[in-house]
């Protein structure tokens, strides 16, 4: 019985469990009602008086040994979180990889497109997402109650209509021209706001990149170049452009660009609505209101400037037909970005 007991003791000492599971089926078989130590007091019932003294010491040694011991290690397991402390001892042992997450294909789209402005000279120009009148539509050339506003619809904060959500990065451009000299060249990424109602083409958050060119002398044909440098750079060297006259107030003259339809050739396709085309941005001549009310000599200066939507231009780089994928953030659907830098 002496024997049994240190060798039990010796058990005890040296139980180096993994989980806390381990611990508690540990405890039930040392301590339990059914465990080891009962059955040693049974037996110690039977153990001849003069043995009795030293043979009851041990019993108490090994019962308060198991105790403490499952108390230790049920708080080290805790603290650990189950961890083993023993499964970290092995230092040969290869590491968890975590996994590496991906850029988002929004991202991934507006640094490209900086990227090509920037190697042009541009730099990158921010603005706040709240923002008043003044900036997003009157000194763009928008008067007040002109049916222009109507073509954005615009979140309002309700108790004071100065103030609302950006319809359009174009407000950064004002913001540049207030606080800089020309030559200026920035191009604005950011998040715009429409009250639109959120359909597989329309959403009431999404991404503009707006650009600004303003110096002696800028013209039309320059701003053709760079943009059509653009498209060489980001959709493919094959790739054609149109512009289109269209009407934005703070451009005179306006423009639509559009690019040829790589689906089809130039064919016609669903995707290009059957024209061979798909248009791709709004740009134009800064019109001299808005340089006039922005501080700037438009009897001196002239300028470009273009905008255009991230999740479009997203969904025409990567064939996504629904962009309402880009809010989702469904990893199945990120995880297909990963091999993109
Ligand atoms: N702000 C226009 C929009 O939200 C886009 C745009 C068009 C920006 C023409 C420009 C521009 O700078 O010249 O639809």
């Amino acid at each position: 019985m002496k024997e049994k007991i240190e060798q039990l003791l010796k058990q005890v000492e040296e139980f180096a469990p993994r989980t806390a599971a381990e611990v508690e089926e540990f405890r039930v078989r040392i301590l339990g009602r059914k465990g080891v130590l009962n059955d040693i007091m049974e037996e110690f019932k039977a153990v001849a008086p003069e043995s009795k003294r030293e043979l009851g010491q041990s019993i108490n040694l090994l019962k308060n040994r198991a105790q403490e011991r499952v108390n230790e290690l049920k708080e080290a397991m805790e603290h650990t979180s189950g961890r083993p402390a023993a499964a970290i001892d092995d230092t040969t042992r290869p590491g968890t990889t975590e996994p590496v997450g991906s850029r988002h294909p929004i991202s991934l789209v507006r640094n490209e497109i900086c990227g090509i402005f920037e190697r042009l000279g541009f730099v990158i120009a921010d603005g706040p997402e709240i923002e008043d009148d003044r900036h997003v539509f009157s000194a763009l050339n928008f008067p007040p109650e002109h049916p222009a506003r109507d073509m954005q619809d615009t979140f309002f904060i309700e108790k004071n209509p100065d103030i609302l959500l950006r319809t359009h990065t174009s407000s950064i451009q004002v913001r540049v021209m207030e606080t800089q000299k020309p030559p200026i060249r920035v191009i604005c990424p950011g998040r715009v706001f429409r009250n639109e109602a959120i359909s597989y083409r329309a959403h009431c958050i999404f991404h503009q990149i707006e650009g600004l060119y303003i110096d002696e002398n800028v013209s039309f044909a320059d701003m053709k170049q760079a943009l059509l440098y653009f498209v060489h750079e980001f959709y493919g060297a094959d790739r054609e452009i149109r512009l289109r006259p269209s009407y934005f107030p703070f451009t005179e003259p306006s423009a639509e660009m559009d690019i040829s339809c790589n689906l089809c050739g130039g064919k016609g396709c669903p995707v290009c609505k059957h024209t061979g085309w798909l248009e791709i941005m709004g740009c134009g001549m800064v019109d001299p209101n808005v340089l006039e009310a922005c501080g700037i000599d438009s009897e001196k200066y002239s300028g470009f400037a273009f905008g255009m939507g991230v999740e479009r231009t997203a969904m025409l780089k990567y064939g996504v037909r629904d962009l309402r994928l880009y809010f989702e953030n469904d990893v199945r659907f990120l995880r297909q970005f990963e091999s993109v830098v």
